[in-house]
């Protein structure tokens, strides 16, 4: 990929294949293809042993027949869980996957990825290092890059350190103080905020900055064409099944 590409298109599916699948897992990335789409949102971590691995929250409980902090927990006992059961029957034993597993499937497949960085707290850093680090040697040679997005500065820092030419987006659910500059300052490709927050206005100062203006979690087409309306380059959506991505 030449460095100043942008790796996705403008639909991109939220954590897989939004609710339709069991959010960040393997079968949910193969349902949102089966709609259509290209490019992928989902969310990393580590494990205790350092493995970067598919998981929103902090903890286990929601998403995992686990307990407890997932980060705390080395990449063994994680992959012997089962993700698919809280979600619906026929998911039932489906694992949480690795980056490794995630990046074999959209490489083979030719798929975009935007991954989030969601470190478990306190190792926002050191996620951000690891997961460029492993971003590098997945997709090397593929001609692809993934995009790296955050809430948290110091993930995107991280990420800066290891894998300076892999492209970032800083993650906005409010337009704090100073939201811009920082995005400047971690030498962002994006502004990736809630939809809420987004508006003509807001995508021209983005734009006017030389970065990208996407926006999360867009479900409704109301909302979706009075952004696209506004200029908007990129919606995350879990309504793969409403919104066709061609
Ligand atoms: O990356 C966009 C979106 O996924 C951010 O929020 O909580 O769904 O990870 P969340
Ligand atoms: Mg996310």
């Amino acid at each position: 990929m030449r460095a100043n590409d942008w790796p996705l298109p403008f639909w991109i599916a939220h954590r897989g294949a939004g609710k339709l699948a069991p959010e960040n897992t393997l079968a949910a990335f193969r349902l949102g293809a089966q709609y259509g789409y290209r490019a992928f949102e989902c969310d990393v971590k580590l494990s205790s042993d350092g493995m970067p691995f598919l998981l929103h929250d902090a903890t286990l409980e929601r998403t995992s027949n686990g307990q407890g902090v997932a980060g705390q927990m080395n990449w063994s006992a994680l992959s012997r869980l089962d993700a698919g059961s809280w979600h619906s029957r026929s998911y039932a034993g489906e694992a949480l996957p690795s980056l490794d597993a995630l990046a074999r499937f959209v490489l083979a497949n030719r798929h975009a990825l935007n991954i989030e960085i969601k470190p478990t707290p306190g190792q926002e850093l050191l996620t951000g290092q690891v997961v460029g680090r492993e971003v590098l040697r997945l997709w090397a040679g593929s001609g692809f890059a993934p995009l790296f997005s955050s809430f948290d500065p110091l993930a995107l820092k991280g990420a800066k350190e290891t894998a300076p030419g892999i492209p970032r987006g800083l993650l906005l659910d409010e337009l704090r103080p100073g939201w811009l500059g920082e995005a400047q300052g971690l030498g962002c490709r994006a502004v990736i905020s809630n939809y809420r927050l987004m508006d003509r206005a807001t995508i021209a100062q983005i734009h006017t900055a030389g970065m990208k203006a996407l926006v999360y979690t867009v479900n409704e087409a109301a909302a979706a064409q009075a952004l696209i309306a506004d200029g908007v380059d990129g919606i995350i959506t879990d309504a793969v099944d409403r919104f066709s991505p061609v």
